[in-house]
């Protein structure tokens, strides 16, 4: 596996999307991550569907972050804001073809702007890194119709108290589900059954 410097997400927690992308594999279902940023876990996600008849798709507002809501203000850690983390498609296309992968399904749009058929019919993997509150509610409400039984969604930033709107949009999804929880880092892994 090549070694991608990371910036996001830490190597604990990019080793663990890797065995679970990995794992992933034996569904039938293709591959998404919503909030890519500048491609760092989508070109590991990349490798791993390399040679597969799995696609990966990602989704990015390339304006970086959105504004945030009362949910997200947070005391601890850094200050997050509208605007930051922000990288063009091209960048991230170019990433991938610098790299010698085929170009990834790469879809522009704020997550509220989506719809199902934005969307592969049929998820196996997900990666959701939106960091807000809107933004990881929005994603779960886009994928939740498309997961594969035994397919895995992982959100980033959990337990994050600097972002506090990502457990509390998580929270409020899984409520009147029978799924659990696996905590690793600041990931949280939902088996979708
Ligand atoms: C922390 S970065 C993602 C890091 C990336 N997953 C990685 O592993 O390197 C968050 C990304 O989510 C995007 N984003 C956040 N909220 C969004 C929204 N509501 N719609 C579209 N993009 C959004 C931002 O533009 C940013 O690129």
């Amino acid at each position: 596996m090549t070694a991608w410097k990371n910036d996001q997400v830490s190597e604990v927690e990019t080793s663990k999307i890797i065995e679970l992308a990995r794992e992933a594999l034996k569904l039938e279902g293709d591959f998404v991550e919503l909030g890519c940023y500048k491609g760092d876990t989508s070109l590991l996600l990349a490798e791993v569907v390399k040679n597969t008849p799995h696609r990966l798709w990602l989704y990015d507002s390339f304006e970086g972050l959105p504004e945030k809501t009362n949910s997200d203000f947070s005391e601890i850690g850094k200050d997050f804001q509208k605007g930051e983390l922000l990288v063009t498609k091209r960048e991230v296309k170019e990433r991938f073809l610098r790299a010698g992968f085929k170009v990834p399904v790469i879809k522009k749009a704020w997550f509220s702007e989506l719809t199902s058929e934005d969307l592969p019919s049929k998820i196996a993997f997900a990666f959701l890194d939106g960091d807000f509150y809107e933004s990881i509610r929005d994603s779960l409400k886009l994928v939740e119709d498309k997961m594969v039984p035994g397919g895995v969604v992982i959100v980033h930033d959990y337990t994050n108290e600097a972002l506090p709107g990502v457990a509390k949009a998580v929270d409020e999804w899984m409520r009147g589900r029978n799924l659990t929880l696996k905590k690793q880092g600041s990931l949280v892994i939902i088996e979708v059954k």
